[in-house]
């Protein structure tokens, strides 16, 4: 049984984080979307809410499920057993950033990280684009599942943070 962790801070998860999700389920038995929290980072949702999101977002892909992940990434891969790490890349920018985490992770515990492209027609889909858009009333319908919708328009601080 293969086992991939997909992990952000889905603040919030979008379209994008599905596309990279079902991707991932296509190379890997199981897939556990990983919510980090990071006392240190200021967020929009709290992770809760962040991880209930997910949560309604891929409640229909078999295989998939949805976790806390409150410290270290690699101790948790190797708690749960993980072959490898997910991440979607959007374009070399993703790359570059994602590069000093991979080999991190791999120094670490010896996880391995897999590197998938997105669907190109999501390539201007970020979490930090759409608060923004948001932030400002702009429509973000079609960028995030619905019920993520709702929850930035109902965000309090939806002005405060990015
Ligand atoms: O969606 P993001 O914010 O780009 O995701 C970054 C994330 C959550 C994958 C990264 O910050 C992370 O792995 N956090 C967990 C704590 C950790 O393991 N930090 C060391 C990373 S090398």
């Amino acid at each position: 049984m293969s086992l991939a962790v997909c992990p952000g801070s889905f603040d919030p998860i979008t379209v994008g984080h599905v596309d990279v999700v079902r991707r991932a389920r296509v190379m890997f038995d199981e897939v556990v979307v990983a919510v980090a929290h990071n006392p240190a980072k200021k967020y929009l949702l709290d992770v809760e809410r962040r991880a209930d999101l997910a949560r309604d977002a891929l409640g229909g892909l078999d295989g998939v499920r949805v976790d806390v992940v409150p410290g270290l990434l690699a101790t948790y891969c190797a708690d749960v057993g993980a072959s490898a790490v997910v991440k979607g890349i959007r374009g070399p920018a993703d790359l570059d950033a994602e590069q000093s985490m991979a080999l991190m992770n791999r120094h670490l515990t010896g996880v391995e990280t897999v590197f998938v492209l997105g669907d190109p027609a999501l390539a201007h889909v970020a979490s930090s684009l759409i608060k923004d858009v948001a932030r400002y009333g702009g429509d973000v319908t079609g960028l995030v599942p619905p019920a993520v919708a709702a929850a930035l328009r109902e965000a309090p601080s939806i002005g405060e943070t990015r």
